[in-house]
């Protein structure tokens, strides 16, 4: 049986949903347990199919009949966005080139010539010589957290969480340390979506990495800039200027808010999880797999970008046509029994799989998450050094009490207040 819209047997489900933005995991459960696909419906955008059942995740995410540039998709008539969000903001067209010229913006042949010129930078042994660093900057700013308490409480996410992978990635990219305020600041605008704080923002980052592209043209430094200004130059057909500048951007903004979030969402779920956290430490040798695990559990990013089919493709009993926008919702696939049993309960001891881990939060394909050994890496810093040295961390409030939301393609907290004694 091929179901479409119009044959109304499942009613669509509204993105914005109070009670999907509070509890993403049971809607998609509901959504995925309800055997079709199902339209998801966001306000002012063409509905989409929601694709919750792990096996049909990695489908969409694996399979290249998918495309992520919905221009690929032969026969497409395009609704120009850059002109409607331009008419919107009266963002110049050269900015707003950025937000669609990024690594995951682009298939087939562009992908993989930029994604060559990155992952070296990227690759676990790189990564591995990353950790003594990592780990001075996490006790760092760990010396200062009992300062920042106020009645004895303080915000793990604005003091601990969110500080440790921007230093990280900024570093690595070249980002000086006096300039990582105005990129927080920068980053936030973007996250906030199209709005007075889009143009300053997108401008903001743009100029200033031109300008740090300049001063590493004259001045080369041992940070990514300076390889990317290198294959520039040399070789404009490998990287041109928008691509250069594009890729900079990309990666602070994609190495930091994800990461933050993991630490936040995987403190909190421990904290509220004592047999899990007991385990935690009394087995420090765990923290790898509990950070598989966190990931599957509470990832971040709840569903990826869109996805196109460039041919009608049927997946599980629906027909999806050519074109049509499909999420792929990986906190659907995460929690999926097909795939794990007892998937709601967390378990830091759960085999997280083979060489790549078999849990979706970072994607899957071409796609898969550039940064993801550096993403566990922090995550790994950040639990061993928090817990060793506060034995006695707790929440300073309910389980209840902390608040999600209310992006619906992320699981976000709004900060995770504790007590250190
Ligand atoms: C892609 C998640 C950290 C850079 C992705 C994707 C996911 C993801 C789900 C796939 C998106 C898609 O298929 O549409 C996460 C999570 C993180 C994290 C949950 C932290 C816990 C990082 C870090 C970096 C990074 C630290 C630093 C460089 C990227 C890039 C891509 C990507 C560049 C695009 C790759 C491509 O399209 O080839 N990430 N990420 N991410 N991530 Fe991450």
């Amino acid at each position: 049986m091929t179901l479409h819209p119009s044959d109304g047997a499942h009613a669509p489900v509204s993105l914005v949903d109070e009670e999907l933005v509070r509890d993403p995991f049971t809607a998609y459960a509901r959504v995925r347990e309800s055997g079709t696909l199902v339209r998801g419906l966001i306000p002012g955008a063409d509905p989409v199919w929601l694709v919750t059942r792990y096996d049909d995740v990695r489908l969409v995410l694996t399979d290249p009949r998918f495309v992520s540039d919905v221009t690929a998709v032969p026969g497409q008539a395009v609704p120009d966005v850059v002109e409607q969000i331009r008419a919107a903001t009266g963002i110049a067209p050269e900015y707003l080139d950025h937000l669609r010229r990024g690594l995951g913006d682009v298939d087939g042949a562009d992908h993989t010539r930029l994604r060559r010129l990155v992952s070296r930078a990227f690759t676990a042994r790189r990564v591995a010589e990353l950790r003594p660093r990592v780990e001075e900057i996490a006790e760092r700013l760990l010396d200062r957290l009992p300062e920042a308490a106020e009645n004895g409480v303080v915000d793990l996410l604005r003091h601990f969480a969110y500080p440790l992978p921007i230093a990280v990635i900024c570093e690595l990219v070249g980002i000086p340390e006096q300039d990582r305020g105005r990129w927080r600041e920068w980053s936030a605008a973007l996250a906030a979506g199209l709005g007075p704080g889009m143009e300053p923002a997108l401008r903001g980052l743009a100029d200033h990495t031109r300008e740090l592209i300049g001063r590493r043209r004259a001045e080369p430094a041992d940070d990514l800039i300076t390889e990317l200004v290198r294959v520039h130059d040399e070789d404009g057909d490998r990287l041109d200027e928008t691509e250069l500048v594009t890729m900079v951007i990309s990666l602070v903004l994609a190495g930091h808010e994800t990461t933050a979030h993991l630490i936040a969402n995987g403190t909190a779920a421990l904290l509220t999880h004592p047999g899990q956290l007991a385990a935690l430490r009394r087995n420090p040798e765990l923290t790898p797999r509990a950070v598989h695990e966190l990931m599957r559990w509470c990832g971040p990013v709840l569903a990826t970008r869109m996805r196109y089919p460039t041919e009608d493709v049927r997946i599980a009993d629906t027909l999806v046509r050519r074109g049509e926008p499909v999420l792929p919702v990986l906190a659907g696939g995460n929690r999926d029994p097909r795939a794990y049993q007892d998937p709601d309960r967390l378990d830091i001891t759960r085999d997280p799989g083979g060489r790549r881990e078999t849990h979706l939060g970072f994607g899957q394909g071409r796609h898969y998450c550039l940064g993801a050994a550096l993403a566990r890496q922090e995550a790994e810093v950040a639990f061993t050094a928090l817990l060793r040295r506060f034995p006695g961390l707790r929440l300073a409030v309910t389980a209840d009490d902390l608040r999600h939301g209310p992006n619906p393609g992320a699981w976000h907290l709004a900060s995770v207040p504790v007590r250190l004694q």
